[in-house]
């Protein structure tokens, strides 16, 4: 469907259980050789694929602009980010390393060694419905592994789009055709890799309660997952911030993606005695933001992404009026086809009011005052949820207060930039019912692969550990 007029736009085959098993057979047939390969050789088809991306960022980013709702120039920054990530497995592809540790018995090593885990199912969201196979695909190739992706139904075009640039690098390559395999589909496709034992590891992203379920599933059969679920991220606005910066920040937070990023900005902190005056001027730029096409120029807000997601928008600023909140701006859907909803402030009597505490995945800014950084600390990490916030403040004793021990429980913490829109080279994931789970940078590669500690004798003398005697002299 297109959610800018609500008509379709195409009709695509969903993956059957058959289907699933063909697809399974021809990872089983492709993961001796692929394991084998050296892993800077997986790493130059990584760097092919990563051209070839490249070379398709704009139509690749019109579709998920068609097809997922957002604006262009964040699709093609969706792509951007494939590319990026691609370029950094590249080089990891010669670093995947272990190390060399001391060992108490002479003429011994004790040494790491990284081995792939054999397969990896990826199952994406249609928010990023293909930045996240991205993430995924790049580290688990050079690692060595076989992997699958189930992209969200209602953007299947973006993974059949998606998938094809990586095949035909494998095809131009002679690479088997198992390493990289699709099988789109709905939660049945799901359950199928999610209970399948011969599937090591899951990387989930979409809500926490779908999240839930895949936990429970993959680590009853002692699988491994990465989990990235919901986010509620709060935006804490301290008097010495520079207040300029911040609404830029929150305006990009909050209404880019439609509010459909799992980093958007949620919830809005502000300490009482800028209260008035940021929320003020918040409330003035929201009321001009374009909307329209979002593959037209000029556009800032899409529509968002079904009718479903509509009725949510409703019904959270229902909650939240009856809770006492107060709409400052926006709180209606939009009198145009497709499924559009004014972005929307809503004013709430607490920072820890109970609307806040659901992510409800839509361009709804929940604001509130606070008395101090304690205070919104708390209310900060008061939610379920735990991926990404930021703290707006030039006071050093509360930048490190925020990042420390007794400051933010996010997995992404940041200072003086917006909640949303991180670089690869850090790992992104979050806590709490986040799920736990890191992707793309730093050393988020080690979940794709198996660790194997090797203490290897080069003597004819056998010394035990602990320096035990077990007969003999
Ligand atoms: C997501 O919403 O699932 O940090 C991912 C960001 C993007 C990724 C968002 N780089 O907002």
């Amino acid at each position: 469907m297109n959610p800018a007029t609500g008509e379709a736009v195409a009709t695509i085959a969903q993956g059957t259980a058959e289907e699933y098993k063909s697809c399974r057979a021809a990872m089983d047939a492709a993961k001796k050789d692929w394991a084998d390969m050296p892993a800077p050789k997986r790493g130059e088809i990584v760097r092919q694929i990563s051209n070839a991306i490249r070379e398709k960022i704009e139509p690749l980013g019109k579709i998920i602009a068609l097809e997922m709702g957002k604006i262009a120039p964040e699709g093609i920054g969706e792509v951007q980010e494939i590319v990026d990530m691609c370029d950094m497995a590249v080089g990891l592809s010669r670093g995947i390393n272990g190390q060399v540790i001391p060992s108490e018995r002479e003429g011994h090593t004790i040494l790491e060694q990284w081995n792939p885990l054999g397969h990896v199912a990826v199952i994406s969201a249609f928010n990023f419905p293909m930045a996240v196979l991205g993430w995924n695909m790049a580290l688990s190739m050079i690692c060595g592994n076989c992997t699958i992706w189930k992209g969200a139904p209602s953007t299947s075009l973006c993974s059949v789009a998606l998938t094809k640039v990586i095949v035909d690098v494998l095809k131009k390559n002679d690479i088997h055709p198992g390493v990289f395999v699709l099988c789109q589909g709905d939660a049945d496709v799901g359950e199928l890799i999610t209970s399948d034992p011969g599937i090591p590891l899951v990387s989930f992203t979409g809500s926490s309660k779908v999240g839930r379920r895949v936990s429970e599933v993959v680590h009853g059969r002692f699988g491994r997952t990465i989990l990235e679920c919901s986010g509620n991220a709060a935006v804490v606005v301290m008097p010495s911030a520079n207040l300029d910066l911040a609404l830029r920040a929150v305006l990009f937070g909050s209404v880019g993606t439609a509010g459909q990023r799992c980093t958007t900005s949620r919830r809005l902190l502000v300490h009482e005695t800028v209260y008035d005056e940021f929320v003020t001027k918040l409330a003035g730029s929201y009321k001009s933001v374009p909307a329209g096409n979002p593959l037209e120029e000029g556009t800032l807000l899409g529509p968002v992404h079904c009718e479903r997601a509509v009725k949510e928008y409703e019904a959270a600023i229902k909650e939240a009026t009856e809770e006492g909140g107060k709409v400052l701006v926006g709180g209606k859907r939009m009198d145009r086809p497709g499924y559009y909803v004014e972005p929307t402030i809503v004013e709430m009597p607490s920072c820890t009011s109970e609307s806040m505490k659901e992510e409800t995945f839509v361009p709804l800014l929940y604001v509130a005052k606070v008395g101090s950084l304690d205070e919104a600390i708390a209310a900060n990490n008061s939610v379920k949820q735990g991926l990404s916030c930021a703290l707006f403040s030039t006071d050093m004793r509360e930048v490190f207060k925020w990042v420390g021990p007794s400051g933010s429980d996010c997995g992404l913490v940041n200072v003086n930039a917006g909640s949303s829109g991180a670089e690869i080279g850090g790992a992104f994931g979050g806590e709490k019912e986040t799920g736990g789970g890191r992707e793309s940078g730093s050393n988020a590669w080690q979940q794709y692969m198996r660790r194997s500690t090797c203490t290897i004798n080069f003597t004819d003398e056998l010394p035990l550990a602990q320096g035990i005697k077990f007969g003999g002299e």
